[in-house]
């Protein structure tokens, strides 16, 4: 009994120190492999996202995951959930890491001063994407790719001074104002304040416009919904819809159609992003404009990124294609959108 005994714990001893090598031996390969895919294996890029409030986003989520995988970039995937002090978490974690490159999609414009200036400190090239920043020193960062949302709120407004060409002239006679209700999107995010600014400025020198209500519909579609709901509740002269993004536009339309309100014709509606769905409604006359923000930047932020971790310079500002997508257009052109 006693002999088994002593058996028994020499056994153990013998299982719990292989335990123990296997797990030293398991951390030194994981550090070799970590060194392994820096050196052999390609850049390691930590990527910063906000979230998944919109098929627009989840669109230029897989871009970029697929534009890391076919170069053989890995990607430390962080997604926010709308937080910026997440993002700022996730930045932290990624200069721990020591990765190559940080890309990141700032939710809101200001705020990143610290946070940058830690990336600069350990050696790390920062890629801003998307949205812009407003940084005290703007070399915290090494350049911008993505959306120009002060055109896109340019071309929604040129679009409704052409809609509205004739009624000009009503609204000299009469003094009727073109109503509209604008859907903004996240309070604080560049993309929001370009659009809004864009739009503004287009229809500055036109009195007959006037925006009646402005509220922010964080880009979801279920805000989109309930805003809708209330300024249908507290207007009933709406005569036009500008919406930061399709996912409230779909919202907004949902609320319209319950009260019997066709959208497209009783309200003229102009949208920005042009994901299907939006395209499909501007098909069937539900919507009258839509303003292509394009979420397909992975390949070009990919490249960027390597360009950085090989110690290149890359352009300061490099805005992607948009195009802008009119009722009147042969719509039968428009490719599928996948997303
Ligand atoms: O920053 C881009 C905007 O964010 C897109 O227009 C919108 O759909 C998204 O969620």
């Amino acid at each position: 009994m006693f002999h088994n005994n002593k058996q028994i714990s020499k056994q153990l001893l013998i299982i719990i120190s292989l335990i123990i090598i296997s797990f030293l031996v398991g951390c030194g390969a994981q550090e070799e492999k970590r060194s392994q895919t820096i050196d052999d294996e390609g850049i390691i890029v930590g990527f910063s996202q906000i979230g998944a409030e919109s098929a627009w986003r989840t669109c230029n989520t897989r871009s970029v995951q697929e534009a890391a995988a076919e170069r053989g970039v890995q990607l430390v995937y962080d997604n926010a959930e709308q937080k910026q002090e997440n993002q700022i978490k996730a930045l932290r974690s990624f200069i721990a890491y020591q990765v190559d490159v940080i890309v990141f999609v700032p939710i809101v414009t200001d705020g990143w001063d610290n946070v940058l200036q830690e990336a600069r400190d350990a050696g790390i090239p920062v890629l801003v994407t998307d949205r812009k920043i407003d940084v005290a020193d703007p070399s915290l960062y090494a350049g911008f790719i993505g959306t120009d949302s002060l055109k896109e709120g340019r071309n929604a407004g040129l679009f409704l001074l052409d809609k509205f060409k004739n009624e000009r002239e009503r609204f000299e006679k009469t003094g009727d104002h073109i109503n509209i209700v604008e859907l903004f999107g996240t309070e604080g995010s560049s993309v929001a304040l370009g659009r809004a600014e864009g739009f503004r400025e287009v229809l500055a020198g036109h009195p007959e416009f006037q925006i009646v209500y402005s509220k922010s519909g964080d880009f979801l579609r279920s805000k989109g919904y309930e805003l809708a709901v209330e300024f249908l509740e507290m207007h009933n002269d709406i005569d036009v819809i500008y919406s930061h993004n399709d996912g409230m536009t779909l919202g907004a339309i949902e609320a319209m159609e319950e009260r019997g309100i066709i959208p497209g014709t009783d309200i003229v509606i102009v949208t920005i992003d042009a994901q299907q769905a939006a395209i499909d409604a501007l098909r069937e006359g539900k919507v009258n404009c839509v303003i292509e923000c394009n979420p397909k930047t992975g390949p070009e932020i990919i490249k960027l990124a390597e360009r950085l971790a090989a110690g290149e310079s890359i352009p300061r500002l490099q805005y992607v294609h948009e195009e802008v997508f009119y009722e009147t257009d042969d719509l039968s052109l428009i490719e599928p959108r996948g997303y």
